[in-house]
């Protein structure tokens, strides 16, 4: 197998986890401020801009293998950039602003999102699409399955959680691209939660009840899969994604990254895409199904973060409140 997909052993620091929260708050305290501005670009910038420097003050020597995309394209956070003052060696996924369009609006689910793996924990999965199904913890494995359609996956998924198909709710991204995927879905009544951005947030939720959705389906970022599946590693879940590739400069950058010729039509389970342990960290930009928006009251910041250790099963809500 090839470096982009090795497997990690050495452990994660214990304290990254609060680390990893003051890394998403202060991205998604700097986007916020843009929120509602129309300025995608802009609201992007500043969240990058706060967490490369959140991360330069950490004692890691962090390395970016999920970022802001190639070293010509993105000056910054760019994939194989070093970070951190030194330290353990830790792989870094990172989105400092998940959902740039949610935010220029000021709709709702845009996220700052950082990931931690020990080195090669995780899929340097080049930025393409990647077709994705995911559901949350408790089921039997294999009860999902992307060679299946979505009506199949749907049916299976009611039997195991003892429903009917009717009463899973299944969230997509609204996209003309899916348009054969909500009427498989709409054959055996499921519900569609259909999304205008933002599809971590939207696998994050499979695995909390109390959002309602019970799976996720469709074709998003990569990168995003790669962030959503550090979630579900520490939570429990499962996830499958297989790589799309719409020309061969995105094969190039494939290969670029590690990825051989035959892992290209790969179908990845979610141990090979984060196979080693994991730190994962969201804050809430605006507000979401999961996470508050970063709000201003009295004179203080208030974040809302979901921050998540795998190798202990520590899932922790962190409100934090600084001095505005
Ligand atoms: P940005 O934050 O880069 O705008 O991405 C948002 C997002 O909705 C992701 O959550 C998702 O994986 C991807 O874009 C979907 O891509 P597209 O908009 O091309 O369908």
């Amino acid at each position: 197998m090839s470096h982009a997909s090795t497997s990690a052993s050495s452990a994660l620091p214990v304290n990254l986890a609060l680390d990893a929260c003051r890394v998403t708050e202060l991205a998604a305290i700097a986007a916020e401020r843009l929120a509602g501005r129309g300025d995608e670009k802009a609201a992007d910038q500043v969240a990058v801009d706060a967490m490369r420097t959140a991360l330069n003050s950490l004692d890691i020597a962090g390395r970016i293998v999920i970022g802001e995309g190639e070293r010509d394209e993105a000056p910054m956070l760019y994939i194989g950039e070093e970070v951190g003052k030194g330290g353990v060696g830790v792989d870094i996924a990172l989105d400092p602003l998940e959902g740039t369009t949610l935010t220029a609006k000021a709709m709702a689910n845009a996220l700052a999102v950082v990931a931690f793996a020990p080195r090669g924990g995780m899929l340097h999965a080049p930025d393409t699409y990647m077709d994705k199904i995911a559901v949350g913890p408790g089921y039997p494995e294999g009860v999902i399955d992307l060679d299946r359609t979505a009506a199949e996956n749907v049916t299976a998924l009611a039997k195991a959680k003892g429903v009917l198909p009717s009463e899973i709710t299944a969230c997509v991204l609204d996209r003309p691209r899916h348009k054969d995927i909500i009427a498989s879905l709409r054959s055996v009544g499921a519900r569609v939660h259909l999304i205008s951005d933002g599809d971590v947030a939207g696998v994050i939720n499979t695995s909390d009840p109390t959002t309602g959705v019970d799976i996720y389906i469709g074709q998003g970022g990569a990168p995003e899969g790669v962030l959503a599946c550090a979630a579900l590693k520490c939570v429990g879940g499962q996830f499958q994604g297989r790589l799309v590739f719409r020309n061969d400069d995105e094969k190039a950058r494939a290969r670029r990254l590690g990825l051989k010729d035959s892992e290209f039509d790969r179908k990845y389970s979610l141990n090979e895409l984060v196979s080693g342990d994991a730190v994962f960290s969201a804050t809430g930009v605006t507000d979401g199904a999961l996470l508050e928006g970063v709000k201003l009251v009295d004179g203080y910041v208030l974040t809302h973060t979901l921050v998540m250790t795998s190798a202990t099963g520590e899932v922790r809500t962190v409100r934090t409140k600084r001095k505005a």
